[in-house]
């Protein structure tokens, strides 16, 4: 299903001034087309040697001290393009944001703008802390361009995220609060669960630097989860959270698989709550899924986790063009899976997302992938 292309506000450069901003934006091009080649050619595959989860702690440790540089922007940043866009009442500078699971515990909550993206999820964040399903967590699959993930929101709990969080002057960011119930035997009930989500909504929900939430119902990794696809649970669930009178736009985290019809049942309901943010969608779990390469199945075959990447591609696609069609301009929706190139986030707006989300592609492609796709949507929109 094809939609009207991306539709952001433009402001083109123009004039002498308008001529200066074109140099030095081409100048950031240059090194962050620089940067992202030493990264594909003589970076990735070093780095991809090393086990996921050790590479992921040293560029988190790293990333964290280099926050109040200007070495991270002056590399791949800055502001290169004019897509600004508002969604729900909020700006966004640019329509490209971090998927949630990527800093889960807002450590890189500043350094993400630094690096291109318009807006951040920190988290999954849960009540409680939670170390973690049994390693391996993370797996690479390159063939498959994807990850096999088994981290179950692995959290150091709401409490000490929103300490982190409140000193790292982040009011000029777009940050935003990925929340799920703690994956931990003692929460084995939906009204505990409900009770966990809870008590992280509200640490969060009179912090100035939130703009928004996402309702985590989708994680294949995490006991709770999955139980809140059912529409009574969520139903349950959604009104125990809008019942805090949460001023932020809440985004539900949808599953890749679910059938049309359930998904449709979920927006009904998040709308009939005044909630009307959606995002399309979270990890596979179809070992069947046309997109994972056969040996790279076998290799993993004991492992447990689901999947990221290329193989969440066309379902995403495919529940976002759904959704928009059956609810219109009732909705907003952010694109998250698959994305490693202008043309795939492209694919998303045109399917009729108004933001995008990713991860992997960043991991396999580069950090430079972030300006790239906004200086695509830029030329897209001027041409
Ligand atoms: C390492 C990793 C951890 C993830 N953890 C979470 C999480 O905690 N919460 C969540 O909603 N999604 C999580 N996801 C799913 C992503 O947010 C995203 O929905 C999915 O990976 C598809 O996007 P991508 O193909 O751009 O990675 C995780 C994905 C990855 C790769």
């Amino acid at each position: 299903m094809s939609r009207a292309l991306y539709s952001g506000n433009t402001r083109p450069c123009q004039g002498r001034a308008g001529s200066s901003i074109l140099l030095a934006r081409s100048r950031m091009n240059t090194r962050a087309k620089l940067a992202g080649s030493l990264y594909r050619r003589v970076l990735k595959p070093w780095l991809f040697i090393i086990d996921a989860e050790k590479v992921h702690n040293v560029f988190t440790d790293l990333g964290e001290k280099l926050e109040n540089s200007n070495l991270i922007s002056w590399m791949f940043a800055g502001k290169q393009s004019n897509t600004n866009k508002s969604v729900l009442g909020i700006e966004f500078s640019n329509p490209v944001g971090l998927a949630a699971g990527f800093d889960y515990n807002g450590r890189l909550a500043k350094v993400a703008r630094q690096i291109g993206f318009g807006f951040n999820t920190v988290g999954t964040v849960t009540a409680k802390p939670y170390g973690g399903n049994p390693a391996p967590r993370l797996i690479r699959l390159p063939k498959s361009r994807s990850i096999l993930v088994n981290k179950g929101f692995k959290s150091e709990g709401a409490t000490a995220v929103a300490k982190r969080l409140d000193v790292k002057n982040l009011t000029d960011h777009t940050v935003g609060i990925s929340v799920g119930s703690t994956n931990i035997p003692e929460i084995n009930s939906i009204s505990k669960a409900i009770d966990d989500y809870l008590f992280t909504f509200d640490i969060f929900r009179n912090k100035p630097y939130v703009k928004y939430f996402e309702l985590n119902i989708s994680c294949p990794n995490a006991a709770m989860s999955e139980s809140f696809g059912d529409e009574k649970n969520f139903k349950n669930l959604v009104s125990a959270v809008t019942g805090l009178n949460i001023h932020q736009p809440i985004f539900v985290k949808m599953s890749n698989e679910i059938e049309y019809s359930k998904a449709d049942a979920l927006v009904r309901s998040a709308l009939s709550w005044g909630v009307r943010g959606f995002i399309f969608s979270n990890l596979i779990k179809d070992r069947n899924n046309s997109a994972l390469d056969k040996g790279e199945l076998e290799k993993i075959k004991f492992f447990k986790g689901n999947f990221s990447g290329q193989p969440t591609f066309v379902g995403s696609n495919n529940l976002i063009a759904h959704v928009r069609h059956e609810f219109g301009k009732d909705v907003a929706i952010v694109g998250c899976g698959g994305i490693f190139s202008p043309a795939d986030a492209m694919a998303k707006f045109n399917a009729g997302a108004d933001l995008v989300q990713l991860i992997t592609g960043m991991i396999y492609q580069g950090p430079q992938l972030i300006g790239e796709i906004c200086n695509g949507l830029d030329q897209r929109q001027r041409s």
